[in-house]
């Protein structure tokens, strides 16, 4: 840990900010309490009022680029299991589901060396609007308010501890697999607005790509997608 992190009590992004600091080359965190223009994967919003945890994360690894959106996932879900909350998995490649609900989005923006990684995690949001029917928030799951400052120091703790053994190599990927859900399950997968890919999900792969079954029986191997589970 001991890296900086910036509070803010609102900001369009927080993912901005860091873009901002970017010119600086210094690790370095950034949290709000609200986002006026908090966006998704896919151009989409990210819903962001007071009561979620806002957090974007600035690093520029040396190595292992391609895992920082998953060592953010695995800190979410560190950070939930401390919290005593057991049924928490990862919808790949990197929402964190809790009672087979999203309560957490990364978005993960590249810029030349730089990573910026942003944590969108539903803590005490009491309602969502119709449309995110499938999103879930702390509050919601339990009926208790929870302190928005001990989450953000057990995220920041874990991501930090996990990009510290990403980076001198002793991160171990297995760890990860424990909570990957749907595992032997349909799958439809949205690779662009006209190529969509069906079948079942077959396995992670040691490089985090989704390897799918498909329903002409070839094995596929995708990088990217916006996944939309079949139930
Ligand atoms: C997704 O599921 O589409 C990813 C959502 C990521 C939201 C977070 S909130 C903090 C950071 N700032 C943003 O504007 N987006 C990310």
């Amino acid at each position: 840990m001991h890296k900086e992190l910036l509070k803010f009590k609102q900001v369009a992004s927080t993912q901005d900010v860091l873009r901002r600091l970017i010119k600086n080359r210094k690790e370095i965190a950034v949290f709000a309490y609200r986002q006026t223009k908090g966006r998704g994967r896919y151009k989409r919003e990210w819903f962001s009022p007071a009561g979620g945890l806002y957090l974007s994360i600035l690093v520029f690894p040396e190595r292992h680029i391609n895992s920082i959106p998953l060592i953010s996932c695995l800190s979410v879900i560190e950070t939930l299991k401390r919290l005593n909350f057991n049924k928490v998995s990862i919808h790949w490649p990197n929402d964190v589901f809790l009672n087979n609900k999203k309560i957490c989005g990364i978005l993960s923006e590249r810029i030349d060396s730089a990573i910026i990684c942003g944590i969108g995690l539903n803590v005490n949001i009491k309602n969502f609007p119709s449309k995110l029917s499938n999103a879930t928030s702390l509050y919601i799951e339990t009926g208790r308010i929870y302190s928005l400052e001990k989450i953000l120091n057990l995220c920041l703790k874990n991501f930090w501890n996990f990009y510290d053994s990403l980076q001198n190599d002793t991160f171990n990927i297995a760890d990860a697999y424990q909570y990957i859900s749907g595992v032997g399950e349909p799958v439809v997968v949205k690779l662009s607005s006209k190529e969509i890919i069906k079948g079942i999900i077959h396995n992670v792969d040691e490089d985090w790509s989704l390897i799918v079954r498909t329903d002409n029986g070839m094995i596929k191997k995708i990088y990217y997608g916006d996944v939309i589970r079949v139930l």
